[in-house]
């Protein structure tokens, strides 16, 4: 087969770009330490109304830690249990602590990058400020059967 030069040369320059993009994308997880997010912590989910802190969902002031509050989510089909209505004090530094206890579910806080799956048996969790007052909807972003459109909350962010 017949090859131009000029073709050669854009297929080496196709190719020998990819291979540096892939380079500088490797070497920059590893130094950023990057890594998937793995089962830190694996619970049984169905004894998921017995574990703590799932136990007892909701908001919870809490000292000594580098966040002032923990908000223990526990998703299943189609609500989100948090307790009574969610409020969260301005610039209060949250920690969502979240799981589900029967199929996989979404925790995404419009407007927000808050954006997490929760998957039975594992524990989602993210820590976040919130700085500024609002009502903030949180939906379920997996299908997750008929109620799936249902499936929402609310957080209340009050000065
Ligand atoms: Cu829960 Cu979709």
């Amino acid at each position: 087969m017949h090859m131009h030069r000029y073709e050669k040369w854009w297929l080496a320059l196709g190719t020998g770009s990819l291979i540096i993009f892939l380079i500088i994308l490797g070497i920059s997880a590893f130094h950023s330490g990057h890594t998937p997010p793995s089962a830190q912590a694996y619970i049984d989910p169905e004894q998921v109304d017995q574990i703590a802190p799932f136990s007892e969902p909701g908001l919870k002031k809490v000292e000594g830690r580098d966040w002032d509050y923990e908000l223990v989510v526990v998703g299943s089909a189609f609500y989100y249990f948090s307790g009574e209505e969610i409020k969260v004090p301005l610039n209060s530094r949250v920690k969502i602590i979240a799981t589900t206890k029967d199929v996989v579910h979404g925790f995404q806080v419009a407007g927000t990058n808050i954006n997490m799956m929760l998957e039975p048996g594992f524990i989602s969790e993210y820590v976040t400020t919130f700085d500024k007052a609002g009502e903030y909807l949180v939906l379920c972003n997996e299908y997750c059967g008929v109620g799936h459109h249902t499936m929402k909350t609310m957080i209340k962010v009050v000065e």
